[in-house]
């Protein structure tokens, strides 16, 4: 018998539970040594707030965000030593226009030969939101932006400008159906009936894909192209908040059987073609520590129905950013972008990554912790009211603030609330707190970073907390319950 066919005669690697990872560590850093009492120390003095506590202290896992947090890879690393730092035309420009022209699609990028600017890089994703937001604003007034799920900057950048900012989540993401796996869409229903009622006051329809705030949940295809088909029936511009297109394109290919059989690669083409323009942190999807943008469909109906805005975009960059060709990056960022790219859409990478939440998720809910299910793309999101179930714990109370201070201090993993704290409001007429409906405390998972062991050990620093939940104490806001934004700037005290 050949050795080939007795090695066939082995279960396939496919059958064991537990794969290697598709990559290795090329290079470490070894965490500070901190203990408990060095931890929760730090913790007062910061006044709760997680923002604060230095990452250097983190002896656990950091999952404040999944942005801006990737390991880059040795390609990357070795493309910043060819970056072109050149005022004008660098080296890498010309790379990734010819990346964005063929992931997206050649219409969002045109050649500097054509004259007609559409692409147009910043140095993340919120300055390209006020670019846009800033701009529009000024067209108008009492205008309103509907999505499937604006993130907290892109809903302030909109607000800024006064405009109004809508979400119409899915019903779905209440309904709670494990089968259905995609929560993140657009709620069609509302829309058109937003549409019909007040469409004058809409300039575009935006698309969060994935839906960070319905908990990193995807938007199918049928979504994309059937919200693309009431907007435009309307002659509203169709625009993706593309953050995190490629984990959005590795859900549709598992998920929506029409296109099991496309590459990633055609999945994002076949994602961008009903689209108008988009915005996008590269600090995600990109792979980069840093890095946004904005392009425009060439003759779509933004440009149609906003002819001088390109023009303005031209000169906001110069202004504010620099020149179009490097924007707000230097010219190795570029690089690493451009390589960042490349890699993103790697079968092997992205299977990894979306499992290795999920498992993470998975672990969780096997524990018997109140998990948001199925697990989203790039964070899983516990539910702090469920969490607090049979303790004297109330909204005022903080619990999700609570939590991530004891998780911190106790164990050393960083976790980010995003619930009655992030999203609520402080009345200014009553004085009370206003709540939004979710209250989460988010685990966001960064790329390429962490291994099994960290996430297992994190699960049951949770199950612990659990356990104990009883003891956790409520939080007393001590400073900025009134303030926009609050949960970057407020500081708390436990409540004696
Ligand atoms: N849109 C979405 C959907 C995002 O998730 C983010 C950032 C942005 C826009 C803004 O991009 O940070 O480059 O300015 N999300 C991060 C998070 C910060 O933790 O979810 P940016």
């Amino acid at each position: 018998m050949r050795f080939s066919e007795l090695i066939g005669s082995f279960p396939g690697e496919t059958t064991l539970t537990a794969r290697p990872r598709p990559y290795i560590n090329h290079s470490v850093e070894f965490k500070g040594v901190f203990n408990v009492k060095d931890r929760a120390e730090m913790l007062e003095a910061v006044g709760l707030n997680v923002f604060f506590f230095p990452s250097e202290m983190i002896t656990g896992c950091d999952f404040l965000s999944d942005s801006g947090t990737t390991s880059m890879t040795n390609e990357q690393w070795a493309a910043l030593h060819l970056g072109d730092e050149a005022y004008g035309s660098n080296r890498g420009y010309f790379l990734l226009m010819e990346q964005v022209r063929e992931l997206f699609g050649e219409v969002f990028f045109n050649k500097p030969d054509a004259r007609r600017p559409n692409a147009f890089i910043f140095h993340q994703g919120r300055a390209a939101e006020d670019a846009l937001f800033s701009l529009l604003g000024k067209t108008g007034s009492g205008m309103i932006i509907p999505s499937n799920g604006h993130f907290d900057t892109t809903m302030a950048n909109i607000e800024a400008n006064q405009i109004q900012a809508i979400n119409l989540f899915s019903p779905e993401i209440k309904r709670g159906n494990p089968d259905f796996r995609f929560k993140g869409n657009m709620d069609l229903e509302r829309l058109e009936q937003m549409l019909e009622r007040e469409g004058e006051k809409v300039p575009l329809v935006y698309l969060t894909v994935t839906n960070n705030t319905a908990a990193g949940q995807p938007v199918s295809l049928e979504n994309i192209n059937h919200t693309a088909r009431i907007a435009h029936r309307f002659g509203k511009p169709l625009f993706l908040d593309a953050c995190r297109f490629a984990e959005n394109a590795w859900f549709i290919q598992k998920y929506e059987s029409s296109y099991r059989d496309l590459s990633i690669r055609d999945i994002v083409r076949e994602m961008f073609a009903p689209v108008d323009g988009f915005t996008i942190s590269f600090k995600k999807d990109g792979l980069v520590n840093m890095g946004g943008g904005l392009f425009l469909r060439d003759n779509g109906l933004f440009i149609e129905n906003y002819p001088e805005i390109p023009d303005a975009l031209v000169n906001y960059q110069v202004t504010k950013e620099g020149h179009p060709t490097y924007g707000g990056l230097s010219g190795r960022d570029i690089m690493a972008l451009y390589v960042g790219l490349k890699t993103v859409t790697r079968d092997d990478y992205l299977t990894y990554r979306i499992q290795q939440v999920q498992r993470f998720g998975e672990r969780m809910a096997g524990l018997g912790l109140p998990v948001l299910t199925p697990v989203g793309g790039h964070a899983v999101y516990l539910d702090v009211n469920r969490f607090f179930e049979g303790t004297s714990m109330q909204a005022q109370d903080f619990g999700g603030i609570a939590f991530t201070a004891v998780l911190l201090a106790a164990y050393g993993h960083r976790a980010c609330e995003l619930g009655y704290f992030a999203f609520g409001k402080m009345d200014p007429q009553t004085g009370k707190d206003l709540f939004p409906e979710i209250n989460f405390v988010r685990f966001a998972v960064p790329r390429l970073r962490y291994e099994q062991d960290d996430l297992e050990s994190v699960a049951e620093a949770v199950k612990i907390l659990h356990r104990h939940r009883d003891i956790i104490p409520a939080v007393n806001v001590t400073y900025g319950r009134n303030l926009p934004i609050r949960h970057f700037k407020a500081r708390f005290e436990f409540r004696k």
